[in-house]
């Protein structure tokens, strides 16, 4: 049974041709009208969400699917403290595959442990969110023509950002490309990512602390938001809080045909007067999401139709350890559902629990 829990779950060659589906899903619409009809989208959104939830939903009504779910823990058995376990092993007694968000990160890979049926992971805390990535993909390519061969410069809360986590992790299967991180001190890329950008991906990477030294070199820039729900120090969050705010004076130091996107919701970091200039890319990469999504949808229900294998290809080289190991991330699922654990050792002999990425203790 195939899922899509990380960006890497997918190869190269199956990101194109997800991507090229959507493409084609943009320009013949009622070709696809009927695509899933009679299958059922359940969404579980334990965390809030505008974008991804509603476009989730929009993609399956645009198949000729249909879609159940809650957007709200509280008003399901999940306030009565079932497991994610109990939840999924229930949803697919009702659903045909299930798109989860959950603030706890290695949530959807407990849940596709379970399922039987495809999960899509809707974003897990600070983890991952890989559905934004195959966004951000799809938008690169219809925006610069091509995924490789460009410099793209990340700018705010690199730490906590999930989307940043996720596309970074996908870019680095392509050639050519040179990211530029930007950022606080106290809101650097994962050490983790930093070691296996460093050790085992083709991208070139630096780190600056302001904007403007970015901005003339940049093909993209991918603002993000400061995490305020992810801070456990609120004093931490006020001094960080507006590092980074982009304007009409800052984009003109760009290139002519720079592209902004950011997985919005935005607060304060993008000025609204950079809305009207053409190389806001942000509300049409919203749009994309919608397209992307169909894309997946149609192609994980095909493949469990199929019963296609797995073939993922780790990034950066990994082998499976069991025993002797323990996650110290609180924010982790491991640390309050009892889950088996699982824990990878990369090509850099660190372990790292598969749920959540924390160096293992
Ligand atoms: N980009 C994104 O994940 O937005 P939502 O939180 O509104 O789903």
């Amino acid at each position: 049974m195939r899922h899509l829990i990380d960006p890497t779950d997918l190869t190269v060659e199956e990101t194109a041709r997800i991507i090229a589906l959507a493409e084609d899903i943009i320009a013949h619409r009622d070709k696809y009208r009927e695509a899933c009809k009679g299958k059922k989208l359940a969404t579980l959104f334990y965390e809030p969400s505008t974008r991804t939830r509603l476009s989730f939903t929009s993609a399956m009504l645009e198949l000729g699917g249909e879609v159940i779910g809650f957007s709200d823990a509280a008003s399901s058995s999940v306030s009565k403290g079932e497991t994610v376990a109990d939840t999924v092993r229930v949803i697919r007694c009702f659903a045909d595959i299930i798109a989860m968000r959950h603030f706890k990160e290695g949530a959807p890979l407990v849940a596709s442990q379970y399922a039987g049926i495809p999960v899509i992971n809707a974003g897990d805390g600070s983890h991952a969110h890989p559905t934004q990535t195959l966004t951000d993909l799809l938008t690169i390519k219809r925006e610069k023509g091509r995924l490789d061969h460009f410099t793209i410069g990340f700018c705010g809360d690199l730490k906590f950002g999930r989307t940043v986590h996720s596309l970074i992790k996908a870019l680095s299967r392509y050639e050519g490309i040179e990211v530029i991180l930007i950022s606080p001190e106290e809101l650097r890329l994962p050490d983790y990512m930093l070691h296996e950008m460093s050790a085992g991906s083709c991208l070139r990477f630096r780190e600056v602390r302001t904007l403007e030294e970015a901005m003339p070199e940049l093909d993209i820039l991918y603002m993000t938001r400061v995490q305020k729900e992810r801070f456990l120090d609120e004093e931490e969050f006020n001094r960080v809080k507006d590092s980074f705010v982009l304007d009409p004076e800052k984009m003109a130091a760009a290139k002519s045909d720079m592209i902004v996107l950011h997985p919005l919701p935005r607060v304060n970091e993008i000025a609204r007067a950079v809305d009207n200039d053409p190389r806001a890319a942000y509300f049409r990469q919203v749009e994309n999401g919608k397209f992307v999504r169909m894309a997946l949808i149609h192609t994980l229900l095909e493949w469990a139709g199929d019963n296609r294998p797995f073939e993922r290809t780790p990034v950066f080289g990994e082998e499976f350890v069991t025993e002797g190991a323990a996650c110290p991330n609180a924010r982790c699922i491991a640390a309050t559902e009892d889950v088996d654990p699982i824990f990878r050792r990369g090509s850099d002999g660190v372990c790292r629990c598969a749920y959540c990425e924390a160096k293992a203790e």
